[in-house]
């Protein structure tokens, strides 16, 4: 019911989503323990999605998502990709910090899962960037290693998805950096836009 509602309602519905996220106690330890709650940002009509996996310190103490150093990796290869952080949005599996930044587990992803169905409902985005293993398991429900999942593309509603490496793992290991970018060509690719 969502679907392709103007620019105005849009805003308006993220940000009815983003209060009712500030104030969730879904996962009592994340509530406990969080700054605040990092909901999303970017163009509330974007074409494009990209989905981590959840806040970092830094996330936590601004409000933003991927604004650290994996951040300001991901903002390269955004800019590689001739893009704009404006055109697309930007959001995690969760909203909230994870102590020591562990994985999230099954059960605060399902918790936080309706934030972000809803997010997805309302941008209602064409592709969706899954970045690691986490969002693209958490999404796709799948157990497959990120390994198998690079290079297919998935459906999640409307969006065509595609699964890549987190820009973490990228910072531990810069070679995977050119697996990045053949998945970005090709990904991009597929919507008609060849990337140089
Ligand atoms: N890593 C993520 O997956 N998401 C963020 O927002 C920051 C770091």
């Amino acid at each position: 019911k969502l679907l392709n509602l103007p620019l105005a309602e849009r805003v308006h519905e993220l940000e009815k989503l983003k209060k009712c996220v500030a104030n969730c106690t879904r996962c009592p330890e994340l509530a406990s323990t969080r700054k605040q709650t990092v909901f999303g940002v970017g163009n509330p009509q974007a074409k494009i999605m990209f989905l981590g996996e959840a806040p970092g310190a830094d996330e936590d103490a601004t409000g933003v998502p991927f604004v650290g150093r994996a951040g300001q990796l991901l903002d390269g290869i955004i800019a590689a990709c001739k893009l704009k952080r404006e055109e697309i949005y930007i959001c995690n599996i969760l909203r909230c910090r994870p102590p020591g930044n562990r994985l999230p587990s099954p059960e605060e992803a399902g918790n936080c899962r309706e934030w972000l169905d809803g997010q997805i409902s309302i941008v209602n985005p064409e592709y969706i960037i899954c970045w690691g293993s986490t969002a693209a398991k958490n999404l796709l429900g799948t157990t497959e290693a990120i390994g198998k999942l690079r290079g297919k593309l998935f459906e999640y509603g409307r969006a065509k998805v595609c699964c890549t490496y987190h820009p973490s793992y990228l910072l531990r290991n810069p070679p995977a950096k050119k697996d990045v970018w053949q998945d970005m060509k090709w990904f991009f690719g597929t919507m008609g836009v060849e990337l140089t």
